[in-house]
């Protein structure tokens, strides 16, 4: 076993640059009973920095992906995908 790798933290991404909010805070913040977006904005900070939200296209499909299917997808880019898991829109 490679010890020096199970003792790596986990980064999790940034998603809102403005406000530096990571993707498991949003996550962690729908868990705790943001069911809209302006409630997650309230609470992280995410979506009201000084580009004028341009994290909302990665927060708006990641907490719409939550509420339907009641967990995340296993990147916060595969909720904006529509559905195609590992692509990225150039
Ligand atoms: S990146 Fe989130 S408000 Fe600018």
């Amino acid at each position: 076993m490679n010890q020096a790798r199970t003792n790596q933290k986990r980064r999790s991404p940034i998603i809102c640059r403005c406000n530096n909010v990571s993707e498991d805070t949003i996550k962690q913040a729908i868990v705790d009973g943001c069911d809209t977006l302006n409630k997650l904005f309230d609470a992280t900070a995410a979506g009201v920095g000084p580009c004028g939200g341009s994290c909302r296209k990665v927060t708006g499909p990641l907490l719409e992906y939550y509420l339907k299917h009641k967990t995340f997808p296993t990147s916060a880019k595969d909720s904006s995908s529509n559905g195609a898991k590992g692509t990225t829109k150039k």
